[in-house]
């Protein structure tokens, strides 16, 4: 049914019918994790780990869909506050995931990008994240771009401090700063700005995520909490966006 649809609006798209594009970017909030584990009387980090595997389910869902960047939330600047236990489980997990998903993603042309402040990040975890950038370099298929310790806040404070640099060294004078000179110094400059944000387990926040790029993203909160995000769900959002007139402050004609 889905899939009906999909290609339907797609071709449509060819043809030039359709003002609302399928989303080239999908960013996604993952949460519920540590809420989906307590329901079931385990501990968090069992829900750490059912949600990689549902990383694992949407990105090849992502891909198969012809979605060009994905961009996953997994670890915020704020997530330090955890119990250490966590943490650490959490610190672990790409090194988990890319050990035994990296092959699939090299098949599959994906590759795999990390924003955020990747120096606190354990050093296993930072080869295991550097040989997976290094092998999918080249690729030119779905962008699979990780928010590893990133924070929103941290991101536009040092694009200031970068661009207050620039000025004091004299390569810049304060009347050339412009948006895309901004958007030059954050860590996403090399991507275009989400079109579909979600988040998973019924918080309606940003939670320090993309402040600046989500300025004219369409949102899509559900209450399902992260591990039992499936295809499905996927589905959903896309066909709600999908029905979205997206303005940008100016006027569509329907
Ligand atoms: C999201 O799930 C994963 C991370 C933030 C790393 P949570 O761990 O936040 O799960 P809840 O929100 O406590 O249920
Ligand atoms: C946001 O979820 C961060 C990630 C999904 C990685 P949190 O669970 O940390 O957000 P808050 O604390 O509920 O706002
Ligand atoms: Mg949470």
């Amino acid at each position: 049914m889905f899939d009906k649809w999909f290609q339907r609006k797609k071709r449509s798209e060819k043809g030039g019918l359709t003002f609302v594009q399928v989303p080239r970017h999908i960013a996604i909030i993952m949460d519920g994790n540590g809420r989906w584990a307590k329901k079931r009387g385990l501990p968090r980090v069992a829900g750490h780990r059912e949600g990689m595997n549902t990383v694992k389910k949407i990105v090849r869902e992502a891909d198969r869909l012809g979605v060009k960047i994905l961009t996953l939330y997994a670890f915020s600047t704020e997530n330090w506050k955890r119990p250490k236990d966590e943490v650490d489980y959490l610190m672990r997990l790409p090194e988990q995931f890319l050990k035994s998903y990296l092959p699939e993603l090299i098949e599959k042309n994906v590759r795999v990008m990390v924003m955020g402040d990747e120096s606190r990040l354990p050093e296993a975890t930072q080869k295991a994240v550097n040989t997976a950038k290094e092998k999918t370099a080249n690729n030119d298929g779905m962008i699979l771009n990780f928010a590893l310790n990133y924070g929103s806040r941290k991101e536009i404070t040092d694009a200031v401090k970068g661009i207050a640099e620039k000025v004091k060294n004299g390569s810049l004078v304060p009347d050339e700063i412009t948006e895309d000179i901004i958007e030059n110094h954050l860590l996403s400059c090399h991507l275009p700005d989400p079109d579909l944000l979600i988040r998973t387990s019924g918080e309606l926040r940003l939670s320090n995520f993309m402040l600046w790029q989500l300025a004219y993203t369409e949102f899509w909160f559900t209450d399902v909490y992260w591990p039992d995000f499936n295809e499905s769900h996927l589905h959903e959002a896309i066909q709600q966006y999908c029905g979205r007139t997206r303005r940008f402050g100016g006027v569509v004609e329907s």
